[in-house]
């Protein structure tokens, strides 16, 4: 998008950006952050997990960028918002609760480091912010790169232990385990050449590892009403 349209596109639009690494909370910090504004919530890893998911069933070459954009840019799938999850379908399949499979995490991790992969999907992720009351966009890159002009950005952070706890939870996988992937992860994820994560500048950096999720969302919210 030229940058005089993205700018007058974000005066209109009211975007709140939640960025941070696997784990952080910043999933369900988000979704609940949405709800109180009464906003639109996506989450934009359900891109890329989604790609992974249906380039793994349609047995995609996920070693090829080529290949890859084009299942990113064709109509056999498709990623829709919803108050409780982000979700995806194969078709008319909702296939949204197996994007989650942390095997589809770590294909996921994987073509996200394709420029041209992350190209196709940039388009269908900025749409989610046309006619909503305000959008709250959660991932690695949405305060850095989908939505640069968005009026607040956020970085959620915690310590690694804290972490793979809660994932060892959500996957019912040993905590030794989670941990492991996890670093690989984050390695991955903050060292590829495109859109590597990072703390957006002028981003408000929360450590959630002691928070509950009512106290890191008052936060965030406090942040935001001051911000708007
Ligand atoms: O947030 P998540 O675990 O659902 O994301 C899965 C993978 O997708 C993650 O390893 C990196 C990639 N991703 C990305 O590259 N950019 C985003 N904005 C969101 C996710």
């Amino acid at each position: 998008m030229p940058t005089e349209t993205r700018a007058k596109t974000a005066e209109k639009m009211k975007i709140v950006t939640i960025d941070g690494p696997a784990a952080s909370g910043k999933t369900s910090v988000s979704r609940e952050l949405a709800r109180r504004l009464g906003w639109k919530w996506v989450s934009t890893g359900a891109f890329y997990r989604g790609l992974a998911y249906v380039a793994d069933r349609l047995m995609c070459d996920i070693s090829n960028e080529e290949a890859l954009s084009e299942l990113a840019r064709s109509n056999k799938w498709s990623v829709r918002m919803d108050d409780d999850n982000t979700k995806v379908f194969l078709g008319a399949e909702d296939v949204t609760e197996k994007i989650f499979q942390e095997h589809v995490g770590s294909i996921a991790s994987k073509v996200s480091h394709f420029p041209k992969v992350r190209e196709a999907l940039l388009e269908p992720q900025r749409a989610c912010a046309k006619n909503v009351p305000g959008l709250v966009a959660e991932g690695r890159d949405c305060g850095t790169v989908v939505f640069p002009d968005a009026q607040v950005k956020i970085y959620v952070t915690a310590s690694q232990e804290s972490r793979a706890e809660r994932r060892s939870k959500d996957l019912g996988l040993s905590v030794a385990e989670t941990h492991a992937a996890q670093v690989q992860r984050d390695q991955q994820d903050s060292t590829r050449k495109a859109a590597p994560l990072s703390v957006p500048p002028n981003a408000f950096v929360i450590d959630n590892t002691d928070l509950s999720l009512d106290q890191a969302v008052s936060i965030i919210e406090a942040h935001v009403k001051k911000n708007l």
